[in-house]
Parts: C-alpha cells; sequence; structure tokens
C-alpha cells in the first residue's frame, strides 16, 4: 500500500521567523495520520529538524554528486546531516529555470538514494503540450528516464500550469494520469511499483483537498503556497488522513 504523504515546498520563502510554523505543523501532526514532510529552504532546514517530532524535513534540491568543487550547490550527505529524509527533485521551476534534465533529475535521485534521501521527484506537463494533447506522452516520457533503479521514491504530478496559478486540472485528467502513473511504474519495478506513492501537486488548498485525495491513484499532495502556514497546511493533512 503506498503512504499517504502530504509534503509542503516552501520554495525560497521563510526565514528563521517561520520557524514557528514549523513547530505548530509538527506539534499537530502527531494526531494526523498521515506522513508529513516539510521542504523548507536549505538555512532552515537543521533548525527545522530540531522541532520536526512527527514531521519529516526534506531539501527543496542536492547536486548529483557526492561531494566537490560545485561553488553554491548542497550534496545529499549535507542534507541529511542536517536531518533531511527526503529531497524533492526535478520541480518544474528547476528544469525550466536551471535547464535540469530527466537524465540530471535520475542523477540526483541516485545519489540521494545512496546517501540515504528519499527522493520526491517531480514530473508535469506545459499548458502547451496540454493544449496541444500531449500531457500524457511528455510526463510518461519524463517519469521513464527520471526515476532510479531503486522503487524507494515518491513521484509527484505538478502540472505546471496549475502552479500558482489557482488553476487545478479536472478529476478526470489528475485519474487519467495518476492511473497512466501507476501503470508505467508497475512497468518499470514490477510489484513495488504499487507501493510508490504518487502526489499531486498545483493549487491544492484546503477548499480542493477532499475531493483531489478521493481520486484513485492520489496518494497525496505537494503543497507550495498553502503549506506555508500552519493554519493553511493542517486542514489539508487532515482531509488527506480522512480520505
Ligand atoms: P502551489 O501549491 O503554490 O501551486 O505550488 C505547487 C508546487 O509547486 C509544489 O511543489
Amino acid at each position: 500500500m503506498p503512504q499517504k504523504i502530504a509534503a509542503g515546498n516552501w520554495k525560497m520563502n521563510g526565514t528563521r521567523s517561520s520557524l514557528s510554523e514549523i513547530q505548530a505543523i509538527a506539534e499537530a501532526a502527531q494526531d494526523i495520520d498521515c506522513t508529513a514532510i516539510l521542504c523548507p529552504p536549505a538555512p532552515l532546514i537543521h533548525s527545522a529538524a530540531g522541532l520536526a517530532g512527527p514531521l519529516a524535513i526534506g531539501g527543496q534540491n542536492c547536486h548529483h554528486a557526492k561531494s566537490g568543487a560545485f561553488t553554491g550547490d548542497i550534496s545529499a550527505e549535507q542534507l541529511v546531516d542536517c536531518g533531511a529524509s527526503y529531497v524533492i527533485l526535478g520541480h518544474s521551476e528547476r528544469r525550466e529555470g536551471y535547464g535540469e534534465s530527466d537524465t540530471l533529475v535520475r542523477d540526483k535521485a541516485q545519489e540521494a538514494l545512496r546517501s540515504g534521501l528519499t527522493p520526491i521527484i517531480c514530473l508535469g506537463e506545459s499548458r502547451d503540450q496540454r493544449t496541444a494533447g500531449q500531457a500524457l506522452d511528455i510526463v510518461l516520457a519524463q517519469l521513464s528516464v527520471s526515476v532510479p533503479d531503486d522503487a524507494q521514491i515518491i513521484i509527484a504530478y505538478e502540472p505546471v500550469w496549475a502552479i500558482g496559478t489557482g488553476l487545478v486540472p479536472s478529476v478526470a485528467e489528475i485519474t487519467e494520469m495518476h492511473d497512466a502513473l501507476r501503470a508505467q511504474l508497475h512497468a518499470i519495478y514490477g510489484a513495488s511499483g504499487q507501493d510508490i506513492s504518487i502526489l499531486y501537486g498545483g493549487s491544492v488548498k484546503p477548499s480542493n483537498a477532499q475531493e483531489i485525495f478521493a481520486i484513485p491513484n492520489v496518494n497525496g499532495a505537494l503543497v507550495g503556497g498553502a503549506s506555508l502556514k500552519a493554519e493553511d497546511f493542517l486542514p489539508i493533512m487532515r482531509s488527506l488522513a480522512e480520505s
């Protein structure tokens, strides 16, 4: 059975004064029956991990090399050393803004696993690709190249056009994509493909979480804006626990 996972991606938001939100989420998380993960900006990871209790902490990116002359980068081992247990990889903001390819994402995922992190691998089509009827082909092609050899991963389907826009695909569109992702995970990993959590991401809010979590093969969410405040993220976690 895939785990139910509510993951928050803070992106480049938050300073040490925001740690109180992480503390509030961590305290409430003890009574909510789902796996909760928060991925704050790297400078906050160590402090966040000290507060987190049942809340797991993740990074938002890592380098594919173990160490070396890579100014400004962060290794998977360094994330582990600061208390992280997950890392988001291949987010569309990194694929688009930094030219990250599927093969680079796979190399990062391999290194993350070697270091003891569980990678959260993001996939998603652009608006133009969806309009052209290419969404399934694009996302399944991303999946086939971006994943590592080991099935110890989480997948996040995040249509680029739904991120930060308030737009969400229809229930039928999410169903079609998540069913196709599940089938391909089976094809890649065999029986272990059944246990991989497939998260939906893109404008998830307390108001739409219940409807999204009712969709088969949606095992949770990767949440951006609505993970910044406990008052928004906790209702999403509760909806997931009740789904
Ligand atoms: P929003 O929830 O702000 O749309 O962001 C989604 C996202 O990119 C999470 O990784």
